[in-house]
């Protein structure tokens, strides 16, 4: 497991770019295109401007394909929307759009869960029984949630399912999101980390204290694949003694 920790989050979005290129040429030439699961929330859209200023041109896009590891039950427009963030900061700059797979927001939730667990199914190599993601990106919430898997739906780390249905414990919005099975079936996984609300949380999955089990981002360990842990200072500011990344 590698960690970096970067002084700003604007340092580990530059750094985390040319990671990210890279690491989609390994796919590319490996497996002639490359799947990847975006997360939402905030950390995630400082890269998707550093891509969308600094490497429209750098990718073939064709051969890349789009997934999300969870979005919210409202409609692409809502400023909520995991999709509709990543559509209006990255996708819109870029003209081939057919390799954007998002989660309908809009739709029926029970439904749309289904729908996208057989759309991933039909469209990804699968080994154990899952689907594989070459890359998966993944945030982690301030209570220690990957995902949209939170500390009390524990369950979803381990159904059966490609895709569940979950509830926001705070707000009760429903959302969509990828199981922790998919999500551990990865070929590369990549933690991005960036905030001092999370350096408790951190520190206790890194040292293993402070009960960090009912953490769900905790449970990501890839079965065979690798897991990238990036931090700003401040997420990181309770650690000690890790691979500071220049
Ligand atoms: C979502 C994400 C979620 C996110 C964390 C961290 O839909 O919100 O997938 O898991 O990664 O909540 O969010 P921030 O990046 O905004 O801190």
């Amino acid at each position: 497991m590698i960690q970096k920790i970067f002084e700003t989050p604007f340092e580990l979005a530059e750094q985390f770019a040319e990671d990210f290129e890279k690491s989609c040429e390994e796919s590319i030439s490996k497996n002639g295109s490359v799947n990847i699961a975006l997360s939402g929330g905030n950390t995630p859209k400082l890269f998707f401007e550093v891509l969308s200023k600094k490497y429209l041109n750098k990718f073939d896009w064709n051969i890349m394909s789009f997934y999300w590891v969870d979005e919210r039950c409202v409609p692409a427009e809502s400023a909520e929307s995991n999709f509709g963030e990543a559509e209006r900061i990255l996708f819109s700059n870029i003209s081939t759009k057919k390799n954007i797979h998002l989660i309908n927001g809009a739709n029926n939730p029970e439904n749309e869960a289904v729908r996208y667990s057989d759309w991933i199914k039909k469209n990804l190599p699968a080994k154990n029984n899952f689907p594989v993601f070459d890359l998966l990106l993944l945030g982690m919430g301030e209570d220690g949630h990957t995902a949209s898997i939170f500390p009390d739906q524990m369950n979803l780390m381990n159904s059966k399912k490609v895709c569940e249905v979950a509830i926001h414990p705070v707000s009760g919005q429903k959302r969509i999101t990828l199981t922790g099975r998919v999500i551990n079936n990865a070929t590369r996984i990549f933690f991005l980390v960036t905030g001092k609300g999370k350096a408790e949380v951190v520190k206790g999955i890194f040292n293993k204290e402070n009960d960090y089990k009912k953490y769900p981002a905790a449970h990501i360990s890839p079965n065979n694949g690798q897991l990238e842990w990036y931090f700003d200072s401040e997420a990181a500011g309770l650690l000690s003694k890790v691979k500071r990344e220049t």
